[in-house]
């Protein structure tokens, strides 16, 4: 289940799609394809859409990096000042996005500048290849990726990269996944249970990327924002450069290039270990209880995942960080259940943790556990005589016949 103060959903919620993604976090990412695969965008067209070709760092680093990675074309696309404002429920202003190297370039257009968007293209051959010689000219619309002429660069692109704006992620996808384009992009943990991104996810035609909600040095993923962005919120931040910053829980990428961690199975204990040694305590208190509505065990931990156990399991979400698809199959989610589940309660009685009753239908929309005692400290389920809880979203997975 999402967490409703996690800031990407806060921006989900408000519809920021305005945060900026720092070069670093690029660069670590892109160099993990490269150590797996050197070749991974040798001669290949990289299109960056949703990126000023000026500021944004996606430019930046593939334009610093084009003769290094062996690059083809570089096209990056940026989407109109108007556009960007007409979408935006926080009030942004227009200097923050028009800058003098816009205004100082002979090209800049002060009527069509706030209504069209940018286009920056390096072509193998061009006599320099470095950012310092960017060009750029205004694109004929917006540079609305939906657009056909955003479209059409789409189609010429071999490998799409972004952090595309939140708020369209799932139309985003889709929109690479409709051309059958590689691609590498910024998106949340919470985007794996949608119904549009879980069945792509589970047919291992994309998976997470190098690094998917985690810390690294100590910190989640930081994005700056612009100068006028409201300061509210503990996420939010000033930089040591004077500039404004937030860190998204739960942010990471994801993909459909191939890179070595997705093939390093997870290391792990027997059953019986698990219930003698296991760190949590809740496994060795429980064990690893069946559903009432699917048959499958229940593993509240990725690494509490019993080594030898070939039936169904259920796992938290943040499984998928560590899903190896040479070690795990995975069978489905329990958020959406796409059908798969084998018992539909008729209306349950909730009582809450303070005791209050209310007549729901919840328990159909997850995995359920049924316990012969109501519980002192979480919200329970009655049906009929029966006492059900309901967890969180799981992955359902079934071991493969791996050999190390
Ligand atoms: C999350 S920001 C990321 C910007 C940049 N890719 C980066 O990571 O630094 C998403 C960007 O997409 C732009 N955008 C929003 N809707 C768009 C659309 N329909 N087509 C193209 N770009 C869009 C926003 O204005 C914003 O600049």
């Amino acid at each position: 289940m999402p967490k409703k103060n996690d800031a990407l959903t806060v921006a989900k919620e408000k519809k920021s799609d305005e945060f900026y993604t720092q070069y670093e976090d690029i660069q670590r990412e892109v160099n993990a394809y490269l150590e797996y695969n050197p070749d991974t965008f040798r001669d290949k067209v990289v299109l960056l859409p949703c990126d000023d070709p000026e500021w944004s760092n996606f430019t930046r680093f593939f334009a610093q990096n084009f003769e290094m990675l062996g690059l083809k074309k570089l096209i990056s696309t940026s989407y109109a000042t108007e556009s960007k404002q007409a979408h935006e429920s926080v009030q942004l202003s227009i200097y923050d996005f028009l800058t003098e190297f816009e205004t100082s370039s002979p090209q800049y257009d002060e009527n069509i500048s706030p209504k069209r968007g940018k286009i920056f293209t390096l072509t193998r051959g061009s006599k320099r290849i470095n950012f310092n010689d960017l060009q750029w000219k205004y694109l004929e619309g917006d540079g609305d990726f939906r657009s056909e002429e955003v479209s059409r660069l789409r189609d010429e692109a071999d490998i799409i990269v972004t952090n595309p704006p939140f708020s369209l992620f799932r139309e985003f996808l889709a929109w690479i996944m409709q051309a059958d384009k590689k691609f590498l992009i910024i998106g949340n943990v919470n985007c794996i249970t949608y119904k549009e991104v879980f069945p792509l996810i589970k047919d291992n035609r994309i998976w997470t990327g190098c690094r998917f909600n985690e810390r690294v040095n100590g910190k989640i993923m930081t994005f700056r924002v612009p100068d006028s962005y409201p300061l509210t919120g503990t996420e939010l931040f000033i930089g040591d450069d004077g500039r404004k910053y937030i860190s998204v829980a739960g942010t990471g990428w994801f993909t459909n290039l191939d890179h070595g961690r997705r093939h390093q199975p997870i290391s792990l204990m027997t059953m019986a270990d698990n219930l003698k040694f296991s760190v949590h305590k809740e496994v060795k208190l429980n064990g690893y209880p069946f559903y009432d509505n699917y048959d499958a065990l229940e593993v509240p931990y990725t690494d509490a995942i019993p080594s030898d156990y070939d039936g169904i399991m259920g796992v938290p979400v943040s499984f998928i960080k560590y899903y190896c698809p040479e070690q795990f199959e995975i069978i489905g989610i329990t958020k959406t259940w796409f059908g798969m589940a084998s018992k539909i309660y008729p209306q349950q009685i909730q009582i809450s943790k303070s005791g209050i009753r209310s007549i729901v239908t919840k328990l159909n929309d997850g995995p359920v556990l049924k316990i012969q005692t109501p519980p002192e400290d979480t919200t329970y389920y009655m049906v009929d005589d029966d006492c059900f809880i309901q967890l969180y979203a799981r992955i359902l997975i079934r071991k493969k016949a791996y050999e190390e």
